[in-house]
């Protein structure tokens, strides 16, 4: 495998910082990008919150956490980013922005870095396509939270070299995490099945058929999921999931992947999930799960 030192992480927020610990504890250079200073001292803050818990629970020996925490590196200068070997871009769900962003690291990256996106729903070729190196493009799908769950799904767009491909998967076992591959389709595997779940659970509450409390206890108790759908939507943001709605609505024309309208109900009144202290349930401990 080409030697992988330093990874950009691209976005700080519910996604990347997670996938920032996940890189970090792997023992590379991690270099996180955001546009906001708050985000970076937050998902900072979060990294060091969850280390502890995870030297409580006995996961995480003691001296390790100086060195992870010494591999973290935050900015707001794109620059900073000009030495990875990879970038994962986990920034908002919107084809303009990514668009944006890969324009402006193509043009400092070396030719030779990889980029990978960790979008849920937007296809890897289109976002591929306004990077200036389609070819060494691949999705890059982790999943919530990422630094506690193993998979990551792993997609080649229409144009994407294999050698890129084999390195992303080479990539995610170094991290310690699953790839599996997928097709370049609309939520991949994961996002397939569980955008119109999630959607079904939150038509339930409008409904008023049930109580998020009670919707969660229902599914984990006969499906054995660790988090029922309102607290893993919880988790994932409202706004996330309006833009991841959106996304594979539009390209789908799927019934059930259409945004509910309690969702946009929820934006407006500020109860956007876990980050936000209030979603379908209500948060006084912190903002990243596990921590
Ligand atoms: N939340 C989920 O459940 C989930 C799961 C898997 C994948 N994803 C994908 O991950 C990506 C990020 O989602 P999220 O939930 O972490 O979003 P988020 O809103 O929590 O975080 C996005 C971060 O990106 C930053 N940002 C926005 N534009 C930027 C730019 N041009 N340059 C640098 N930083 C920028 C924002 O300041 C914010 O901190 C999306 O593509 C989403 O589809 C989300």
């Amino acid at each position: 495998m080409k030697e992988i030192k330093t990874i950009g992480v691209a976005g700080a927020g519910t996604m990347g910082a997670g996938i920032a610990i996940v890189c970090a504890r792997a023992g590379l250079r991690t270099r996180v990008f955001d546009l906001r200073q708050d985000a970076l001292d937050s998902a900072r803050s979060q990294t060091e919150g969850f280390l502890r818990k995870s030297v409580e629970r006995g996961k995480l020996a003691i001296e390790k956490l100086p060195e992870i925490m010494g591999q973290w590196h935050g900015t707001t200068r794109l620059e900073d980013l000009a030495d990875c070997d990879l970038v994962i871009e986990a920034v908002f769900e919107s084809l303009p922005v990514k668009h944006d962003l890969f324009g402006k690291l193509n043009a400092i990256c070396r030719p030779e870095a990889i980029f990978a996106s960790n979008t849920s729903t937007i296809s890897i070729t289109e976002i591929a396509g306004g990077s200036g190196r389609p070819d060494r493009f691949v999705g890059m799908h982790f999943c919530l939270p990422a630094q506690l769950m193993k998979l990551v799904e792993v997609s080649p767009g229409l144009v994407t070299s294999e050698d890129t491909f084999s390195l992303a998967w080479a990539v995610c076992e170094a991290l310690g995490q699953k790839p599996v591959r997928t097709q370049d389709t609309p939520g991949f595997v994961l996002n397939y099945f569980l955008i119109p779940f999630n959607n079904d659970a939150i038509r339930l509450v409008e409904q008023g058929v049930a109580e998020p409390a009670d919707i969660d206890l229902a599914i984990k108790t006969a499906m054995g999921y660790a988090m029922g759908p309102m607290e893993l939507l919880d988790l994932i943001g409202m706004d996330t999931q309006k833009l991841l709605c959106e996304a594979m609505h539009g390209i789908t024309n799927e019934p059930r992947a259409a945004c509910p309208p309690l969702v946009r109900r929820m934006i407006a009144a500020g109860w956007l999930g876990r980050k936000a202290g209030r979603g379908f349930h209500k948060y006084t401990d912190s903002k990243m799960y596990g921590a």
